[in-house]
């Protein structure tokens, strides 16, 4: 390539979320795309961070931190910085799905819901914008909403969730717009179902509906939303900011 537009060499990104799903794969493909990664999530990803360094040659490190603890996201995010020596790019993905019937739903239910898909990608963006100002330099934000913000599945119960990525989409379009003074870009990806652990372990009657109902006949992989992210990311979207892509195989379209 004579512009390596895509590039994300000498970069820095953190990936919440990374330690399984969508978060490793992506992360994988943000190695290849040359940035340097880490990992933040309630499960221990040291084993991730260590094949992707081995896989792609870049430096990988990983730390747990509950991403709804805006402390701990701070004192996660002051390490990463002191130890990779600096960071660029924010992939803000870790999120939970509950299927429950909204007349069913408890406080406790909705709360935590919302606290790790709404309140957690604010805290991490937050965090991570008040480090690129602080330091004077540009970055990049992609956070993970759903296609979910857009739609309203069926036949599951899940409202909290989605008003959650509803609310994940229109605080992109917030940042997006309150950072362009700063060099921040903030952007979201909606998925469509994609196979994953919060999907392959539903219902197997609701999976094979929602099948039926996409244009593309099957679900995504992560791999099918690696592109997306690395484009938002990289500087091959210098002016798009506040931009939501959906990425469903078309169920959104009809
Ligand atoms: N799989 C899908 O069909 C689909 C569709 C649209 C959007 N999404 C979104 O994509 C993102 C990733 O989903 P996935 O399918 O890979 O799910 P997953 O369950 O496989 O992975 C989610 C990851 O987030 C981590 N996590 C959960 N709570 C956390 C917390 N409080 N702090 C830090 N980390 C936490 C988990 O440990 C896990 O590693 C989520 O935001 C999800 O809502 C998924």
């Amino acid at each position: 390539m004579k512009h390596d537009i895509f590039s994300l060499k000498g970069k820095v990104c953190i990936v919440t979320g990374g330690y399984q799903g969508i978060g490793e794969v992506v992360a994988s493909y943000i190695a290849d795309a040359g940035a340097d990664v880490v990992i933040l999530d309630l499960a221990d990803a040291t084993a991730v961070a260590e094949r992707i360094a081995a896989e792609y040659g870049v430096r990988s490190k990983a730390y747990i931190c509950d991403v709804t603890n805006p402390d701990n996201v701070q004192e996660c995010m002051d390490k990463a910085a002191e130890e990779m020596g600096t960071l660029d790019l924010l992939f803000n993905n870790a999120g939970i799905c509950l299927h429950k019937p909204a007349l069913e739903c408890e406080p406790k239910d909705w709360l935590k819901v919302v606290d790790v898909n709404l309140n957690g990608v604010y805290y991490v963006a937050q965090t991570f914008g008040r480090y690129l100002a602080a330091n004077h330099k540009k970055g990049s934000i992609v956070n993970t909403a759903s296609m979910s913000a857009t739609i309203v599945n069926i036949p599951q119960g899940q409202a909290s969730y989605n008003a959650s990525k509803a609310a994940v989409k229109h605080l992109t379009k917030s940042l997006a717009v309150e950072w362009v003074d700063k060099g921040i870009r903030v952007n979201s990806i909606s998925p469509g179902y994609i196979r994953t652990a919060i999907t392959g372990n539903s219902n197997p009657e609701w999976q094979k509906l929602w099948i039926e109902s996409i244009p593309y006949k099957r679900m995504g992989t992560p791999e099918e939303l690696a592109g997306a992210v690395i484009y938002l990311l990289s500087d091959a979207s210098t002016y798009t900011s506040g931009c939501d892509m959906i990425i469903d195989g078309c169920f959104t379209v009809v």
